[in-house]
């Protein structure tokens, strides 16, 4: 079977991510496949229940997987002890969310889910996250990462509409914000790193539109994907 260069990178990114916590899985994200990108199963366990109008924080607290979220933690602590603005460590910080409901395109899927609560801006550059990691810009010391090399071989290319969708990227105003998502992503698979949601609380409290109802629950053209985490296994 012909695996696409984008989908073994997400492999790849999930591989890493699962280091930082190897055994702990909570269910949600296995709607569209029960097993991990290495084949073996995924062992489910029961989930907690969530809270009748869930937050932003009680998805990062009870539906992400655990790697995921310290990855993101990793990626967005980075970015505030660099002294990122504001709209940059807040999308470091929520970049990979989709991959707790499924992989493919998970940064089209993460600005979708995220499009009716956040500005345009920061919805903007986690889309076209997954698009630039594959491609170096000198200019902010980000080089093609290593990883990628060691795994897909010397001379790989990204499919095609990854690499039409850079290219548009790159002539955007906001491309640099797509970009430093990459730029702290690199810094976000360190086992040592020590991570909190603390330092984030009040950020996504000032800048997260939270509706009154509960992600999910809202009414909005997205409700149905925050839905999908909260009842992965609910039938049709
Ligand atoms: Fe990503
Ligand atoms: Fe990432």
């Amino acid at each position: 079977m012909k695996v696409s260069s984008e989908e073994r990178a997400d492999a790849l990114e999930e591989r890493l991510m699962k280091k930082l916590a190897p055994s702990v899985r909570r269910g949600a994200g296995v709607l569209f496949g029960g097993l991990t990108p290495r084949g073996d199963p995924i062992e489910l366990k029961p989930l907690a229940p969530m809270p009748p109008k869930p937050t932003l924080l009680d998805f990062f607290k009870l539906r992400f997987m655990p790697h995921t979220v310290t990855h993101m933690l990793q990626s967005a602590s980075d970015a505030l002890k660099k002294g990122e603005p504001e709209d940059t460590v807040l999308g470091c910080l929520l970049h990979d969310i989709a991959i707790n409901l499924v992989k493919v395109d998970h940064g089209y899927w993460a600005a979708q889910m995220l499009e009716p609560y956040l500005p345009e801006r920061i919805i903007w550059a986690i889309r076209h996250h997954q698009a630039l990691r594959f491609f170096a810009d000198p200019s902010v010391g980000y080089e093609y990462p290593e990883r990628y090399v060691k795994i897909f071989g010397e001379g790989y290319e990204p499919e095609p509409y990854i690499r039409e969708a850079y290219e548009r990227a790159r002539k955007h105003k906001w491309y640099m914000d797509a970009r430093m998502i990459t730029v702290h992503d690199l810094y976000a698979f360190d086992p040592d790193m020590k991570v909190s949601l603390d330092p984030f609380v009040d950020l996504i409290g000032r800048r997260f539109k939270q509706p009154k109802e509960g992600l999910g629950f809202d009414g909005s053209p997205v409700a149905h994907m925050w839905r999908s985490l909260i009842y992965p296994d609910n039938p049709l």
